[in-house]
């Protein structure tokens, strides 16, 4: 192994520190609590684990944590008139509605309901808009924990290029963005771009989120590359066990890249602590 590790569990501790002293702070000196509405429609048991670790996360950060459960057959009208609610009330800084929803509602009537001050996702398009044109604004967690990172362990970012893998509206393209703001030249790759392996081999930064168990080989990587990996692929090892991994194949990975983060203990950790961040932000900013 010659790559730095990027310790994303560790990275995540020091944020929901950092973010427990801002909750704190505001509660002495405005006498506010930030506070988080998560939604969950239906019991898919992955966004169960998820949500259920975001309230406990968020409580162990000192806000308050507001949890509505609705049943599958919730409709898309029920459910927008408990965001309308959620809009109004001021005890509520940030809203944030567990994805995939099922079938029978739009997503993007969802979202474009959400109050885009309280849009803790940043998934809402006055939001996306925002980022895309360089302004302030809340920034999807999942990308924004992976630029913490890349700030950190990948050296000056300005003029480096960077190929993000995948191009999902959460993921992708608000990392492509980020990455523009930080003056990186960016490539977006995803499952139909042709010769990915030699695209990736003239990345100094590759971020792959495409959702495909050890799809990034070691052998793509141009040497010394910062790798950033938001794969959580669940593998069957043919024992009735299984095991997580990410979207680059990291055993071959760490003898070529520079630094690299690990799944799991690499990105995955790092978005609920910006997802608490963000709701410190948003709280800040409906202060003033
Ligand atoms: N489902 C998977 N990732 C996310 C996320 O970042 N936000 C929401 N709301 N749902 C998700």
């Amino acid at each position: 192994m010659t790559a730095q590790l990027i310790d994303g569990k560790a990275f995540a501790a020091t944020l929901r520190e950092k973010v427990a002293d801002h909750v704190a702070h505001l509660k002495r000196t405005h006498g506010v609590t930030p506070g988080l509405a998560v939604v969950l429609v239906g019991d898919d048991p992955a966004s169960q684990v998820y949500v259920r670790s975001k309230q406990t996360q968020t409580l162990v950060a000192g806000m308050h944590s507001y949890e509505y459960t609705l049943p599958s057959e919730t409709s898309e009208t029920d459910l927008l008139g408990l965001i309308r609610e959620l809009n109004a009330d001021p005890d509520v800084h940030g809203i944030l509605v567990q994805l995939p929803l099922s079938d029978h509602i739009d997503e993007a009537s969802v979202i474009e309901s959400i109050d885009p001050a309280k849009d803790v996702d940043g998934f809402h398009p006055v939001n996306v808009g925002r980022l895309a044109t360089g302004q302030t604004t809340l920034v999807p967690c999942t990308p924004m924990g992976c630029l913490m990172m890349l700030r950190e362990y990948g050296g000056r970012l300005t003029g480096q290029h960077a190929v993000v893998i995948g191009r999902s509206n959460i993921v992708g393209k608000p990392m492509a963005q980020l990455l523009l703001r930080e003056n990186c030249t960016v490539t977006v790759a995803h499952s139909k771009t042709v010769d990915l392996a030699s695209l990736v081999n003239r990345a100094d930064i590759v971020v792959a989120t495409v959702g495909r168990p050890h799809f990034v080989q070691g052998e793509w990587l141009k040497t010394g590359a910062t790798v950033i990996d938001v794969g959580i692929n669940r593998i069957d090892q043919g024992d009735d066990t299984t095991r997580l991994v990410g979207d680059v194949d990291f055993d071959t990975a760490k003898d070529i890249a520079c630094a690299i983060t690990p799944v799991p203990g690499g990105v995955g950790p790092m978005t609920i602590a910006c997802l608490l961040a963000n709701t410190v932000t948003a709280c800040c900013r409906q202060l003033t």
